[in-house]
């Protein structure tokens, strides 16, 4: 295993301007912060640093504006929450790398902090051109004399102030990345049996490499939330108005063939939820429970069904290491929050049977906060969803390898 340096490597960090990449890519609901653990789970580096006596610049994205300025996708609401959370001042740029963010970095006193807009407002970095992303990265690197990478949930990305700014500065590991990488080892080196993975979220499309991957690792795969209609589909099922992904459909029979050859058992919803629309503010819901098999026409699954809830905690039940990544339904409403939420507590009984259970996603770690689960009870909550699927499949993630190329 390559080593990579935390942040003593950097020295004595005193006067000097630091640029910290973290993730604060926070629910929003207006200007209204509607999950603050990715901000929370920020404050630590932030802190080392500023008690270090650097001048801390934080970068980071909101959103996926496309490369331009847009007031709804502005972190200055994420930088009003993590002042209050820091209980220090921090100041914030308007641009990303223009006017204000050079004179808010140079406002800056030892110890002192400040954010800059949405790094995603500025098209260098994103772009698919290295030399764009090259130069966008270069005028990062000229607000700062050192770099921290702290945002676990964009060390999958190849971005500018993820991977270009890295080989531009001296570098190090924030220890939230540590920490997370150490966890998340502990699920790919030797899983104590059984290893359940629970995979829910809208979007088969974002968990094939994981599923490809962990067809031969874990004991069991659990699939619901959204893209568990692309699967009951492949099955010959009717689905009604539910999301379905229609070019995945041969991949999904794939899967479910090549999980029979291998003895690694998939579990799928036997039950689901249904509406005739998708929860909206202005319509009562109106769920009923229908076989997963016998879907109307005129309805949308928005969440598995009491059966498949209690069918999927039987099967984590005996778990020694699961790893859960993306909810079963749609949490946000009390009437599609069930099968989450019988997840979420098959998780902490794993924790307190003294097995390893990792939370990981921006979604399903929010879920957990929002149904009112306590954190301690889970081994882990990542910070990071489609990082750590990347990580679980076993792929080089750029920000991480960049780190440790010196
Ligand atoms: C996330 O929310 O998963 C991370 O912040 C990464 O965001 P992205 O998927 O838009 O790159
Ligand atoms: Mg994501």
């Amino acid at each position: 295993m390559s080593h990579t340096a935390g942040i003593e490597s950097l020295g004595d960090l005193r006067g000097k301007r630091v640029l910290v990449r973290s993730d604060l890519n926070v629910p929003l609901d207006g200007t209204t912060i509607t999950d603050d653990g990715r901000i929370r789970a920020s404050v630590p580096t932030i802190t080392q640093l500023s008690d270090a006596g650097a001048r801390v610049v934080v970068t980071a994205h909101l959103g996926r504006p496309d490369g331009s300025p847009d007031p709804r996708y502005s972190l200055e609401p994420v930088a009003a929450r993590l002042s209050e959370l820091l209980e220090r001042p921090v100041a914030f740029a308007t641009d990303t790398v223009g006017a204000s963010a050079s004179e808010t970095v140079a406002g800056l006193e030892d110890g002192g902090i400040a954010v800059l807009e949405n790094v995603r407002f500025n098209d260098g970095e994103t772009s698919k051109d290295d030399s764009v992303r090259g130069a966008f990265a270069d005028q990062l690197a000229q607000l700062a004399d050192a770099f921290v990478s702290d945002g676990f949930g964009v060390v999958h990305r190849r971005q500018a102030s993820v991977y270009e700014v890295a080989l531009r500065l001296p570098s190090a590991m924030g220890g939230l990345v540590a920490a997370e990488v150490e966890v998340l080892r502990r699920l790919t080196e030797h899983p104590e049996r059984p290893y359940v993975v629970v995979l829910g979220g809208s979007k088969v499309s974002d968990k094939l490499g994981v599923i490809d991957n962990l067809i031969d690792k874990a004991d069991k795969l659990l699939i619901g939330g959204g893209m568990v209609f692309t699967f009951l589909k492949a099955q010959g099922h009717e689905v009604g108005k539910s999301l379905l992904e229609e070019d995945q459909l041969d991949t999904c029979t794939r899967y479910l063939s090549e999980a029979a050859d291998r003895g690694v058992e998939i579990v799928l919803p036997t039950d689901v939820v249904v509406d005739t629309a998708f929860p909206s503010g202005d319509r009562e819901p109106q769920p009923s429970v229908v076989p997963a098999s016998e879907i109307p026409a005129d309805a949308l699954g928005l969440d598995i069904g009491p059966e498949s809830a209690a069918a999927f905690a039987a099967a984590l039940s005996d778990a020694q290491t699961v790893f859960w990544n993306g909810p079963m339904g749609v949490f946000e409403v009390a009437a599609f929050a069930e099968g989450t939420r019988a997840v979420a507590q098959a998780l902490t009984e794993v924790t307190s049977s003294g097995g390893l259970s990792v939370v990981g996603g921006g979604d399903s770690a929010a879920a957990v906060r929002q149904l009112g689960f306590d954190e301690a009870a889970f081994g882990h909550i990542s910070t990071g969803g489609g990082a750590s699927l990347e990580f679980l499949e076993g792929k080089e993630l750029p920000g991480i390898a960049v780190l440790e190329r010196a």
